[in-house]
């Protein structure tokens, strides 16, 4: 198909979206922010007075919803792309699998945190082996990473895609929590091969 013909499609996707139209009622910069709503529907993320850091935080819906549902809290936001600033949460432009931005996190925050998230995605190549390869290394740095910095209690939250790189992570995943879960959300496109792991405890 030609390229024109395949962003015509996307954008005519985008209007019918159901998300998408709630998203911008409600003030959200992405209809990601449903997802979320859903896991934490589900388990109970956010709490008062926590400390959460959003990895693949652009252009900023998770952030934003953290920082409405967490009072007193302290909300870390980084992502490759700029992000705009978001009311009580303070952000990093950075690559998080760089130890340099790992090390910035650590020293902003001074003690462990109670939750990680991460929505972060691998620019796609068109390949979907190999960008399910690429998103799955990530979740495997950003799960690597809460073995360092995430509370024995914490919980992780990761985008995730079902293809090539899953086994490897649930392996990684069982190696450093007690409880895994697979989510979709329904706010997940049922056509993506996108789904999230939810992972608490560690071991
Ligand atoms: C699906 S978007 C995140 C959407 C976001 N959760 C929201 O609600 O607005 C994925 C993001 O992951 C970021 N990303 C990919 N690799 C990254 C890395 N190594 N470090 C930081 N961010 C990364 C991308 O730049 C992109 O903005």
């Amino acid at each position: 198909m030609p390229k024109n013909k395949i962003s015509k499609n996307w954008i005519n996707k985008q209007r019918r979206d159901l998300y998408v139209r709630m998203s911008k009622k409600e003030g959200y910069r992405s209809r990601a922010v449903f997802k979320l709503k859903e896991i934490d529907e589900k388990y109970k993320i956010f709490k008062n007075g926590i400390s959460l850091i959003d990895l693949g935080a652009a252009p900023g819906s998770w952030s934003q919803y953290a920082a409405k549902k967490i009072k007193n809290g302290k909300i870390l936001s980084i992502d490759t792309q700029h992000i705009e600033q978001i009311e009580n949460t303070f952000q990093i432009v950075g690559d998080f699998t760089d130890t340099s931005y790992q090390n910035k996190i650590k020293n902003y925050f001074k003690n462990k945190v109670d939750v990680i998230l991460s929505d972060m995605a691998a620019n796609t190549t068109g390949n979907k082996y190999v960008d399910s390869i690429s998103t799955g290394e990530l979740c495997i740095s950003a799960i690597e990473f809460s073995r360092e910095i995430l509370n024995s209690k914490g919980i992780f939250v990761s985008k995730i895609f079902m293809g090539a790189a899953f086994n490897d992570i649930v392996k990684e995943a069982k190696s450093t929590f007690k409880e895994i879960r697979i989510y979709k959300p329904q706010a997940s496109r049922k056509e993506s091969k996108e789904s999230f792991i939810i992972c608490k405890n560690i071991l």
